[in-house]
């Protein structure tokens, strides 16, 4: 709880005031708000922050976020990612108004929301901690996150059916994937929102916090990863990716190479070599 206590103390901040704690540059951000957290600042928090329309995620928002993880992504120090939103809500969705008059030959011609499955390529661990809506694209950029934590009122929903369309991010593949077809077609079909509790069980969410402590709770999280070897924590994400995208066998080929792989690292002659010593690794492969 101290390093919790400790990372409270440093206030969430514009991008502006990020830069001038002479962080790594980028743009102004007008939609999101991004921070450094944890004992050793090595955890990157991203919270949306568009409250007046529920963090309803307009192309600028999106086009912020990838941004702010691209800036995480080659900051050597952090380990870890946590996305977050308000506790009234995570997302309430694409943002409809933004949507309302696109035309299909936009759409296709525009290859609308290419630039939507971003975070999926991140190769950090991205931690999603969801409060209050998560809801169409919403609760698709949750799924794109590599672990879910939700507070106990979070609600998850594929609401797109209620408006003549549907999910076109990731959403009728990944939720299927987590929940499995029957609850995925009910969501799908019916528009109905699942609950904390009911995402937990389905195995949507891996834990569910308190409201006011599921952020922190992501962070101490991301604290934990980033303690190990940074690049052999993105290698046990690729091989675990693995398992939404390949057969049994080809998942297990990739897995037993990436595991072959770590034999080449400093980290992993270092975590063995610990381990027989018996003292702490030090790990330093980035
Ligand atoms: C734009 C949105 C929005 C959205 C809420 N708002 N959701 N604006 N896009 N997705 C805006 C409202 O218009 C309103 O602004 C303000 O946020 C507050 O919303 P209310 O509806 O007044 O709040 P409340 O009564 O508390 O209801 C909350 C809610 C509801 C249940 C979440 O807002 C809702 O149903 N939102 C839409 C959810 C949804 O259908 N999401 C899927 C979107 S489609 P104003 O200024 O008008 O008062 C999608 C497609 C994904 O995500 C495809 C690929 C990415």
């Amino acid at each position: 709880m101290a390093m919790i206590g400790k990372a409270m103390l440093v206030p969430l901040c514009p991008i502006r005031q990020y830069l001038r704690r002479g962080y790594s540059a980028g743009p102004a951000f007008q939609y999101i708000l991004v921070e450094r957290k944890g004992q050793h600042h090595n955890v990157g928090l991203i919270r949306l922050n568009r409250p007046k329309a529920l963090n309803a995620l307009c192309d600028g928002l999106m086009t912020e976020l990838n941004q702010a993880l691209d800036t995480f992504e080659e900051d050597p120090n952090i380990g870890a990612i946590v996305i977050t939103g308000s506790e009234k809500a995570f997302a309430a969705g694409a943002d409809i108004k933004e949507m309302q008059n696109r035309t299909f030959q936009e759409c296709y011609r525009g290859n609308f929301l290419s630039h939507w499955n971003h975070v999926s390529f991140v190769k950090k661990p991205v931690i999603a901690a969801v409060n209050g809506y998560a809801l169409g694209g919403g609760c698709e950029l949750a799924m794109m996150c590599d672990i879910i934590y939700a507070g106990e009122k979070a609600q998850f929903g594929q609401p797109e059916i209620l408006l003549g369309t549907i999910p076109g991010a990731g959403g009728t593949q990944r939720l299927t994937r987590a929940v499995g077809k029957s609850l995925a077609m009910e969501m799908v079909l019916s528009g109905d929102r699942i609950s904390a509790q009911e995402a937990q069980q389905a195995g949507l969410v891996s834990k569910v916090h308190p409201v006011d402590s599921v952020v922190d709770q992501a962070i101490i999280c991301g604290e934990k990863i980033s303690r190990n070897s940074k690049l052999i924590v993105s290698i046990a994400k690729e091989a675990v990716s693995g398992a939404f995208e390949l057969s049994l066998a080809e998942g297990n080929r990739l897995e037993k190479r990436l595991f072959h792989s770590t034999f080449a690292t400093d980290d992993r002659k270092e975590g063995m070599t610990a381990f027989v010593e018996k003292r702490k690794a030090n790990f330093t492969d980035k």
